[in-house]
């Protein structure tokens, strides 16, 4: 049977492809991790070649897994990690340096030098950013001076910035394609969102030559086709957004007022607005949801850089879990009584604090507290975090305050959008933890809804192109194969739920920098 779709999901830490049939059913999955490069303290690279290799190996892996032909997929969607910045050779293909990636912190004196300058209102009002290193703007900046000549051939045309998606497509189209999404595009702090085009200022601002960038289209769109020689056959790339995004559509958060968070290595919760776009007085996030064709849906996002990482640390750091789900039920055994709490600030804190030179803290240890309270002190800083970012998402989004986790009557777990906008829908590998989700509601005081399909993000690639080429249900088609797996109520009562977010926002207090 042709019809095959395939969703290519390049993530922070590892490179997976999944292959779904006609009938959005999951046949096969390939994927491979890849090594993080941390050249100096705060700075966090990737090999572009080892990602490279990595998603040509996966993609190889699903298809031979699946027992099919590589002319047999009809379509392939890309999702990816948002920010990380490249710049290749146009002739060649070939980077002039490692990706820089999101979570490193290097250009946080030119940000800070830039908000010194008043830049931060325009950066705002244009792109819905604060002005902060997390964004590829600054990235791309760093990587032209810290290359000689790059800057001059730059000007003339000879190189290519762009972010994952942008260099996969470049890399599968054989060289064919400079190109990227309007979702990628809107996280760079060089597209204006309301305008739907690079902005000149911002790229003057920051001396970035035009001939740099990428084309920028609809996240379902023609992105060319793959070159035969890596898979056998000339598949069209039909679909690219970035990961949070992807996983925004494949929870089918298509109505103003629905709300998802993704736990993978940091927390991202996304707020579609509809055709809104929310300024946030909460230090929050103006995006780009999704733009199809050519409407732009926009969303609030609050962007937390550590959860997953949290529970690596656990593992990789202190050497208390020998695996990833055994942190929930360790967390279990915690001694009440104990408060322990963990600000995970281990390369700052993101969304609503912003603050690059907090570093993490552990508060209220005592000689009783081990491993137990630690890894509970991890996950609940996941739910704090989440907490944090849908109070400041609550006080933006005035207009759908009534539909808001926490506000209202929540509705049954059923695919339908004016209900389900009262809930939390949650994805990524740490939602797979009953206990952490239980104390996810119980923290939120509100439902969380975690649905049959946790790959959301590779799901909401593969519909983009999968709608594209006409295979798959459109928008509410979509929304309504979306069903939830199980609905996490609150248990917790108001006073304890009101003392221990009091002690979170102390320790938060304590660890700011620029608090
Ligand atoms: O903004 C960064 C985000 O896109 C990374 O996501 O899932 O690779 O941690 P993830």
């Amino acid at each position: 049977m042709s019809g095959y779709v395939l969703a290519i999901d390049q993530g922070t830490t590892s490179s997976r492809a999944i292959l779904y049939d006609a009938s959005q059913r999951q046949v096969a999955t390939g994927q491979r991790e890849f090594p993080q490069h941390f050249p100096r303290s705060g700075w966090v690279e990737h090999d572009p070649e080892e990602i490279w290799t990595s998603v040509v190996d996966s993609v190889r892996e699903a298809i031979a897994k699946a027992g099919i032909d590589a002319t047999q997929i009809a379509a392939i969607g890309i999702t990816n990690q948002r920010e990380t910045t490249l710049v290749w050779e146009r002739t060649t293909g070939k980077p002039i340096h490692n990706a820089i990636v999101w979570q490193d912190r290097r250009t946080a004196s030119l940000c800070a030098r830039l908000r010194r300058a008043g830049a931060e209102p325009a950066v705002m009002r244009k792109t819905g950013l604060v002005i902060d290193p997390y964004f590829s703007g600054t990235k791309l900046r760093w990587l032209l001076d810290a290359v000689p000549g790059a800057q001059k051939r730059a000007e003339k045309g000879e190189l290519c910035f762009g972010t994952i998606d942008s260099f996969l497509i470049f890399r599968l189209t054989g060289g064919a394609a400079h190109l990227t999404d309007a979702t990628n595009a809107s996280r760079t702090m060089l597209y204006d969102i309301r305008k739907n085009r690079w902005d000149a200022d911002l790229c003057g601002m920051l001396d970035i030559p035009a001939e740099i960038l990428p084309e920028v289209r609809d996240c379902a769109d023609d992105f060319g086709v793959t070159d035969p020689a890596l898979f056998g056959a000339a598949i069209p790339i039909l679909g690219v957004a970035g990961d949070q995004q992807a996983a925004t559509i494949g929870q089918a958060c298509f109505a103003p007022g629905m709300l998802k968070s993704t736990y993978g290595t940091g927390c991202f919760a996304v707020l579609n607005t509809g055709d809104t776009l929310v300024r946030s007085r909460n230090r929050l996030l103006g995006t780009i949801a999704y733009r199809l064709d050519g409407e732009t849906t926009y969303a609030l996002e609050g962007s937390i850089f550590v959860a997953g990482a949290a529970v690596q640390w656990l593992r990789d750091g202190l050497g208390i879990i020998a695996r990833a789900d055994e942190t929930g039920p360790l967390a279990e055994q915690a001694d009440p009584a104990q408060s322990v709490y963990l600000v995970p600030a281990f390369v700052g804190l993101g969304a609503p604090w912003w603050d690059p030179e907090a570093r993490g803290a552990l508060y209220g240890l005592t000689r009783n507290t081990g491993p137990a309270e630690l890894a509970r002190a991890a996950l609940e800083s996941v739910c704090y975090q989440t907490r944090d970012l849908l109070e400041a998402m609550r006080k933006d989004w005035r207009k759908g305050a009534k539909a808001f986790p926490g506000e209202v009557d929540t509705g049954s777990p059923s695919g339908n959008a004016t209900k389900e906008a009262t809930v939390l829908r949650v994805d990524g590998g740490m939602v797979a933890s009953d206990w952490t989700m239980q104390r996810l509601a119980d923290i939120l005081g509100a439902p969380v809804d975690r649905p049959q399909s946790l790959e959301t993000t590779a799901l909401g690639a593969a519909w983009l192109a999968a709608s594209r080429a006409a295979l798959w249900p459109d928008r509410q088609g979509f929304a309504k194969s979306w069903s939830a797996d199980r609905r996490f109520t609150p248990e917790m009562d108001d006073k304890h739920r009101r003392r221990l977010v009091k002690g979170w926002k102390d320790a938060v207090r304590r660890t700011l920098t620029n608090g």
